[in-house]
């Protein structure tokens, strides 16, 4: 059996009819960026978080550098943020020539709250939080920790669309929630797109004015702006798939109790949940000593799986100007040499999640 990481056709297939009709209304209706499909998204997905006001963006990467650059954060600021996280986190903050200082995951693989204090100086202005596979992190003491410090949250919820923490959605607990809708995200586009959520109104402005080139009325350039534009084609699809969002993360989430269920093989740490927090899934991780071995033999039975991420951002060639050393975050290294990605997808049928589970626990 030939089982991928993500077979994204799969669930173009379940909603098929309605992403057609909504691609020729775009089509049809003429007008193709920032128009009424944006403006509609953005309307329904702060009602999805419970946020005033969204803004969509070009990538998940644009409302990263952009929410740093709204708050005023550059050169010489510190930013906090997790060491295990996806480069993208790391390239908010560089992209604003501020420095990004690293805090090991905690068991969860989310920043550990009780090392957030230690990394504090008179320079920080900002925790990046990342919810990390899909698993809201531990936002009680991360808030309280920000409040008294008086630091910016800002959220990467690029993995966590849905996920929350004691009840409370991912993207809601500071300034802003920045969200990318790459096509593998449990609410994925059909192309790049992402978005902002926040209840700032200043805030907003700030960050609608700056996707469209620093500009509120056409050329009227108050800022130095970029193009971060969200097209009508990826917010017409991506209202059809939020009405879907809580049945497509529900999906996974039946997928990972399989999983749980299922796999028994001594050599493999499962993901665990912690308590009060949720998880949609974005990624099954778990973690293996032996893990390119397993990888390998998975591969020769035809299981495709990933590793997310094999090099820490504070050892990636693009950072080496920062000086950091292999070795000083053990627990950060630990993972990337030890993390593999099981195959997750909308559509996965059981039959396939059987041979993932039945091949692993065979191995070793
Ligand atoms: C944790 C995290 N942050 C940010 C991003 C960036 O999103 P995008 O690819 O839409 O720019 C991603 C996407 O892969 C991600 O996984």
């Amino acid at each position: 059996m030939q089982i991928k990481c993500n077979v994204l056709d799969r669930q173009f297939q379940m909603y098929q009819s309605e992403y057609e009709e909504a691609a020729l209304r775009v089509l049809r209706s003429g007008w193709y960026v920032l128009g009424n499909e944006v403006r509609q998204f953005e309307e329904e997905f702060a009602r999805f978080t419970g946020r005033k006001y969204c803004v969509g963006l070009n990538s998940g990467l644009d409302a990263l550098i952009l929410s740093v650059r709204a708050l005023g954060i550059c050169k010489g600021d510190e930013v906090i943020v997790q060491a295990n996280t996806y480069i993208a986190t790391v390239l908010g903050i560089t992209e604003n020539d501020a420095v990004p200082v690293f805090v090991e995951p905690d068991e969860y693989y989310n920043i550990n709250a009780d090392r957030i204090e230690h990394a504090i100086t008179n320079r920080t202005k900002a925790i990046m939080v990342t919810h990390l596979y899909g698993q809201a992190s531990n936002m009680a003491p991360i808030v309280e920790i920000a409040q008294k410090h008086q630091l910016k949250i800002i959220e990467d919820c690029a993995q966590s669309h849905g996920a929350c923490f004691e009840g409370k959605i991912t993207g809601t607990f500071g300034i802003s929630g920045c969200f990318s809708f790459y096509p593998t995200k449990n609410l994925g586009a059909f192309g790049d797109a992402g978005a902002i959520v926040t209840d700032d109104e200043a805030f907003a402005d700030q960050i609608r004015m700056m996707r469209n080139y620093g500009s509120q009325i056409k050329y009227h350039n108050e800022i130095e702006g970029v193009n971060s534009r969200l097209d009508e084609m990826q917010a017409a699809l991506l209202r059809v798939k939020l009405t879907h969002l809580q049945e497509l993360n529900d999906e996974r989430k039946i997928l990972a109790k399989r999983y749980r269920e299922g796999i028994n093989n001594p050599e493999i740490i499962l993901p665990e949940v912690r308590d009060g927090a949720e998880s949609i899934y974005h990624q099954y991780v778990i973690r293996c000593a032996k893990r390119d071995a397993l990888q390998k033999k998975l591969e020769q039975s035809g299981i495709q799986t990933q590793i997310h991420y094999p090099i820490p951002p504070h050892l990636a060639k693009c950072y080496t100007y920062l000086g950091h050393k292999k070795g000083e975050y053990p627990i950060t290294e630990t993972y990337a040499d030890e993390v593999l990605s099981l195959p997750i997808y909308t559509g996965m049928t059981f039959a396939e999640q059987d041979y993932v589970i039945e091949q692993i626990n065979a191995w070793g």
